[in-house]
């Protein structure tokens, strides 16, 4: 349940200002009443697809392609809702998957016979499985299929089929009339139409061949939103969430730079700094007349998200980690942050600290620096991009954090390993290396320009 909350207990002073926001419609799961910047694609989705369905025919197959956060699955969801609701739907099952809990054939099939209030039989084979739910869609009173596969790109089963999309699944969701024994004369009785959706751009191509062939669908390509459409979208979603304005244009806009900057246009996290923004809220009146405060709160939102998140990844871990953490903000801070200079500086981090490097050799220990970055990146706090002014060494990190903050988070725990005085230390001739490196660099210069 999400929070219902009422700021008018702030000290306003008019006394009128009432802010009253629900900000479960801002939870990721909630459908909003509108779905800017999508439009054109919902007109085509219902016309194509979803129309012929409601009408008990067959509908165009769908494939949604896009980066993460624009708004795949909340364009079908929304679709869904309002078809429903405006709509005879009696007669239409509809079936949402998702794939990356429902990775192959089988697992898709038993959520498909579960919603039927059909039975899966364990131990006959998917293929037989699939004829017997096909025989009961080709009977005269099933009622018309809409298959929604999110994720699909996580639908790989078999051994043999690993570099296509499950082709059981897509083979019989686009020919289900060639899996039954027998077709009466007036062809094929049920109607199943599929959509598709996923995050990865080559998805078309990861579908076998023959199956493409036939599944003669339409795909739908969701662009990363600009700067301008996330401003939109937020403001909608404030306008549902909150009575009140809370934000004005310059603060969205702050914030849509954030998100377009540091995670990808991914509009979830644009949605996630709204939701947190009453709470740094004293009082409303303030907030809502004074374009400044707001993008105030956005900064210390924006910030505290962050260090909320720094601590849930920093939250017990061993003191390797957090050594690779000080090396790895050293290595930020200079401009250095490749995969060499972080694992040199953990060597000497070590050395200081007095505790046993991990990894046998520089290897092992390049290796070892490597997954603790890694991890980073899986989780969204690091980027890993090229740096080509050392063509020998390219790999490096960007980070998706305000360095500060990192730094308060590193210190703090190495604090609590009793290791921050004895990294202290490093810093200081690590610095003082830096100084030496460069009186030597501006005294060969000296000597060139002097002749
Ligand atoms: N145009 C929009 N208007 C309002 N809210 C939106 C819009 N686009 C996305 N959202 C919201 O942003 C969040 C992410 O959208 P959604 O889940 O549809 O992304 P997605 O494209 O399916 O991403 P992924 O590939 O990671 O699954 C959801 O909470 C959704 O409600
Ligand atoms: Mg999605």
């Amino acid at each position: 349940m999400g929070n219902k909350f009422d700021l008018t207990n702030c000290t306003d002073q008019n006394n009128t200002q009432r802010i009253i926001s629900d900000d479960t419609k801002l939870d990721i799961g909630y459908v909003p009443e509108k779905i800017p910047h999508r439009e054109h694609i919902i007109e085509e989705l219902l016309n194509n697809t979803f129309a012929p369905v409601i009408n008990e025919n067959q509908g165009q197959h769908a494939i949604l392609v896009g980066p993460p956060g624009t708004g795949k699955t909340v364009t079908i969801k929304h679709i869904l809702q309002k078809v429903r609701e405006n709509n005879d739907t009696s007669h239409i099952k509809t079936i949402y998957i998702n794939c990356a809990d429902r990775s192959s054939g089988q697992a898709v099939y038993e959520k498909l016979c579960d919603d039927l209030g059909l039975k899966f039989v364990r131990g006959q084979g998917l293929s037989k499985n699939i004829t017997s739910i096909m025989e009961y869609i080709n009977s005269e009173s099933t009622p018309d299929l809409l298959v929604i596969l999110d994720e699909i790109h996580e639908l790989h089963s078999t051994r043999s089929d690993r570099d296509y999309l499950s082709r059981p699944v897509l083979y019989s969701l686009s020919r289900p009339h060639q899996c039954v024994s027998e077709v009466a004369e007036d062809g094929f009785k049920g109607n199943i139409t599929f959509i598709g959706i996923s995050n990865e751009a080559n998805i078309i191509e990861e579908i076998a061949p023959d199956v493409k062939s036939s599944l003669s669908h339409a795909t739908y390509n969701f662009k990363k939103y600009t700067e301008e459409e996330i401003v939109d979208i937020l403001s909608q979603r404030q306008q549902e969430a909150y009575s009140e304005e809370i934000l004005s244009k310059p603060a969205l806009r702050k914030i849509a730079r954030e998100i377009a900057q540091n995670f990808h246009g991914d509009i979830r996290k644009g949605i996630d700094i709204l939701k947190n923004v009453p709470n740094g809220i004293e009082s409303p009146s303030v907030v809502v007349d004074s374009q400044k405060k707001q993008i105030d709160v956005v900064e210390s939102t924006i910030e505290k998200i962050q260090r909320d998140k720094i601590q849930q990844v920093f939250y017990s871990k061993d003191k390797h980690f957090y050594l690779v953490m000080s090396s790895l903000y050293q290595q930020l801070k200079k401009g250095k942050p490749h995969l060499k200079y972080v694992t040199q500086s953990y060597s000497k981090a070590c050395e200081y600290a007095m505790v046993e490097k991990q990894g046998e050799d520089y290897k092992a220990r390049k290796s070892f620096v490597y997954r603790q970055l890694e991890y980073l990146v899986k989780i969204g706090l690091l980027e890993k991009t090229k740096d080509y002014s050392e063509p020998k060494n390219p790999n490096c990190y960007e980070e998706i954090f305000n360095l500060e903050v990192f730094k308060e988070a590193v210190e703090d725990n190495l604090e609590r390993e009793r290791l921050l005085e004895k990294i202290r230390d490093q810093n200081l001739v690590l610095n003082l290396e830096e100084q030496e490196a460069a009186n030597e660099a501006e005294e060969i210069l000296d000597q060139h320009m002097n002749g």
